[in-house]
């Protein structure tokens, strides 16, 4: 059966099978390679796409505008809207369910887009919850494939830090998706709920993928092909800077843990923003008041040739655009 992902909206990568996210990431690198290739694209023409964020965001929002453009789509970018606030997420969906082809959604609860999705009857995108971070991941997947020349499945990735954040909680489920070797590494008080990881395992059984979640730093990252941290304290948990630095600077990314692999061929991914030197105004807060110049990764892993963290970013465009395309386009 060939698949088709019209009309389906991108919540969680849970609701996607092996073969949908493969047929993503391979629509993805044909976008790409058109997009590198100078052409126009009309995949989206005659649709009408809104952006609300209930979060701040660069490359997302960048993404959803360009890939749009790119293709042809009209974009409306909503911030500070009624939703939640003085109308109801149904409400709200009926309305834009009415203008729109599809929506993308960044905020924070989950159930919040699955209710969008449900009341608008089009497409909708998650760019960003609580709990999942989806395009994120494809853009990271497509990056693997071009930097890291082995099948999936023979690729051991390790998440380390917040390991039941937004990232987390997605590496875990791409990797036992893809058959992949998947440790999510830190302080027990941080590990994915046992309930995710559990669903997890279960899939891992028919994918091939190993699941292990961890606080071991030396068993966890040996013979590891990607190192992939995130910021400790996520949007919406402002304040709890004090708690995490205190758990997780054993677990900060730097050169002694990148060796500890034992691996040349080691790569570092980070699906940024992040705290590696003093050139933002919080990593300035936080050094005065904590005395860190660097936070979860070292600016010297950040810069170093391991590190692809900007070819991540560079996909988020062209996975983001797969989606739409997918989901919406004229295909
Ligand atoms: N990685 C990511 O989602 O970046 P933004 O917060 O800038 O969108
Ligand atoms: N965990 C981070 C991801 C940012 C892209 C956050 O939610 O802030």
């Amino acid at each position: 059966m060939p698949v088709n992902l019209r009309g389906r909206s991108f919540l969680t990568l849970k609701d996607f099978s092996t073969k949908e996210i493969l047929y993503l990431i391979n629509l993805s690198k044909d976008l790409k390679s058109k997009y590198r290739a100078g052409i126009k694209g009309e995949l989206l023409s005659d649709k009408n796409v809104v952006l609300i964020f209930d979060k701040p965001s660069t490359r997302t929002r960048c993404a959803f505008e360009m890939a749009a453009s790119q293709e042809g789509a009209y974009v409306t970018y909503l911030t500070n809207s009624q939703m939640g606030k003085k109308e109801s997420v149904e409400d709200t969906a009926e309305v834009l369910g009415r203008y729109y082809d599809g929506i993308e959604y960044r905020g924070f609860k989950q159930s919040l887009i699955e209710d969008l999705a449900i009341h608008s009857h089009v497409p909708v995108w998650n760019g960003l919850t609580d709990e999942f971070h989806p395009t994120q991941i494809l853009a990271d997947l497509l990056t693997i494939q071009e930097k890291i020349f082995k099948p999936y499945e023979n690729i051991k990735v390790v998440f380390v830090g917040d390991a039941r954040n937004n990232m987390g909680n997605s590496w875990m489920i791409g990797c036992a998706k893809l058959g992949m070797h998947f440790v999510g590494l830190g302080p027990k008080s941080l590990w994915p709920k046992p309930s995710l990881v559990k669903q997890m395992q279960e899939i891992a059984k028919d994918t091939g993928a190993k699941i292990e979640i961890t606080s071991n730093i030396d068993k966890a990252v040996k013979d590891a092909d990607i190192i992939y941290t995130d910021v400790w304290v996520s949007m919406g948990e402002e304040g709890k800077y004090a708690e995490r630095i205190k758990l997780l600077k054993p677990y900060q990314v730097n050169m002694k843990m990148l060796k500890k692999a034992r691996n040349k061929h080691i790569r570092f991914m980070h699906c940024l923003p992040s705290f590696h030197n003093l050139k933002t105004e919080v990593g300035r807060q936080i050094y005065k008041k904590f005395g860190l110049k660097e936070l979860e990764v070292t600016d010297e892993v950040f810069r170093s040739h391991h590190s692809i963290v900007f070819d991540e970013a560079e996909n988020r465009l062209h996975t983001i655009k797969a989606v739409m395309v997918a989901t919406i386009g004229n295909i």
